[in-house]
């Protein structure tokens, strides 16, 4: 039995990009007191700035995950690699002993997520996957008014982020982001709905699933996906998931607007008893709802703690706390990922006439974009319906059992 004033060990797989925020809350937040960072492994550390913090404290840094449980073991390993790595990476992690945080997306492909369970299964080890939002304290008490019917049945939630991003957003890392698949046939399916704005397509998932670590089930998809920029996949998307219950779930989403239009996520959930609105109240912005008989809830903003996921693990793995996203949980949002991968083999590009570059920022963006997306999130419509010049007729993908069954 550990004890606990004990750190809980962890090996930091991907120290570069978002592997640095991780960093800075192991080493000098809040979390530093909880955990004890091991090792970490990155074949691309290099003699980097944060190689060499790591260095200064003694923690070895690996090129591989083989090289490090040859010497070492961790409880928890993190994982914030790209999308096609997690799979492999999070099935050997767990094959060694350590309970595994990974990164949202789970992956691209599907039969990589069974891999993960069959894994997580066969090891009885820990897995979750890191949609912040579903560790958040927010937006796990709305789940919990919402199950228990305060806001009666939800028929529509409408969601809409803007998050501005030029070509150095695309260039990162190691040359994976934008793609659909890379040259090694290794799915990537990296998209505005796959990775910066995932999280708000999967928390409308989320907060329909019927139990806290269950999501909807979406059924039926009307899909316009676009780009602006020279990429495989879309940086632009406008979706309509219908999900088993019947609720509506309407996404907007772009990095194609220019920097000044950028956009956190607000979203408003309509069911038959009340609404719930993220969004702009005396100036600020807040979540609170409002029942048909004049209650009035104000929640905290979600997101004020994005390494709560960090302190549920802990709670898992001391306490053998229940984790409230697992890899079920992240299914359906990749199940809307591959359904669209699926019916765009290719992505259409806005008409070129409507596409503007901004030298300074690098940037690609679509000319009146953000007014459209903005006009049909307010509606519940989507472009085509708007009849905007540049939409094409959306997509019907029907997203069958046939997912669970590869
Ligand atoms: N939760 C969030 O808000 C959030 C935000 C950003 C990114 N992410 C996720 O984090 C993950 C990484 O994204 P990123 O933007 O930091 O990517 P990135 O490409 O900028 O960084 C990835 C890191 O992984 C390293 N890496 C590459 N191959 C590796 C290997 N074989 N073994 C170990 N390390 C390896 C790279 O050197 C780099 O340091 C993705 O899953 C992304 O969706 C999550």
């Amino acid at each position: 039995m550990r004890s606990d004033c004990e750190k809980v060990s962890l090996l930091l797989v991907g120290i570069g990009g978002f592997g640095n925020f991780y960093i800075r809350e192991l080493l000098y937040g809040a979390r530093a007191e909880v955990f004890q960072i091991v090792g970490a492994v990155d074949p691309y550390a290099g003699t980097g700035e944060t190689a060499r913090e790591l260095h200064d404290r003694g923690i070895p840094v690996f090129d591989t995950l083989e090289e490090f449980y040859r010497i070492h073991r961790a409880e928890l390993a993190v994982l914030v690699t790209p999308i096609h790595l997690h799979a492999g990476q999070a099935c050997y992690c767990m094959e060694h002993g350590s309970d595994v945080l990974c990164e949202k997306p789970i992956c691209a492909f599907p039969g990589d997520a069974w891999a993960m369970i069959e894994a997580r299964n066969r090891t009885g080890r820990k897995l979750a996957i890191g949609f912040q939002w579903s560790f958040d304290e927010a937006i796990l008490r709305l789940k919990q008014d919402i199950m228990d019917g305060v806001y009666g049945k939800i028929r529509r939630m409408r969601t809409i982020v803007f998050f501005p991003r030029g070509l150095t957003y695309y260039r990162r890392g190691s040359g994976w982001a934008g793609r659909r698949k890379l040259d090694t046939g290794q799915w990537i399916l990296d998209s505005v709905a796959s990775n910066a704005a995932a999280h708000y397509l999967h928390n409308m998932l989320f907060l329909c699933g019927s139990r806290i670590s269950e999501s909807a089930e979406p059924r039926v998809m009307e899909a316009e996906v676009y780009r602006a920029n020279p990429i495989e996949m879309f940086d632009t998307c406008a979706l309509r998931v219908s999900v088993t219950d019947g609720a509506e779930l309407l996404f907007y989403a772009t990095h194609a607007v220019p920097g000044a239009q950028a956009r956190e996520p607000e979203f408003v959930l309509e069911g038959e008893k009340g609404t719930v609105t993220l969004g702009y109240r005396e100036g600020e912005t807040a979540m609170w709802g409002c029942t048909a008989d004049g209650r009035v809830t104000v929640y905290e903003k979600p997101g004020a703690d994005g390494m709560g996921k960090l302190s549920c693990m802990e709670g898992a793995i001391r306490k053998g706390e229940p984790l409230s996203c697992v890899a079920e949980t992240a299914l359906p949002h990749l199940k809307c990922i591959w359904g669209l991968a699926e019916s765009f083999p290719e992505t259409p590009r806005f008409p070129e006439r409507y596409i503007e570059y901004e030298e300074d920022g690098e940037q690609y963006t679509c000319r009146g974009l953000g007014e459209a997306l903005d006009n049909c999130w307010q509606k519940g419509s989507l472009p085509y319906e708007e009849e905007m010049a540049w939409a094409r007729k959306p997509h019907e993908i029907f997203l069958g059992n046939t997912f669970y069954h590869e």
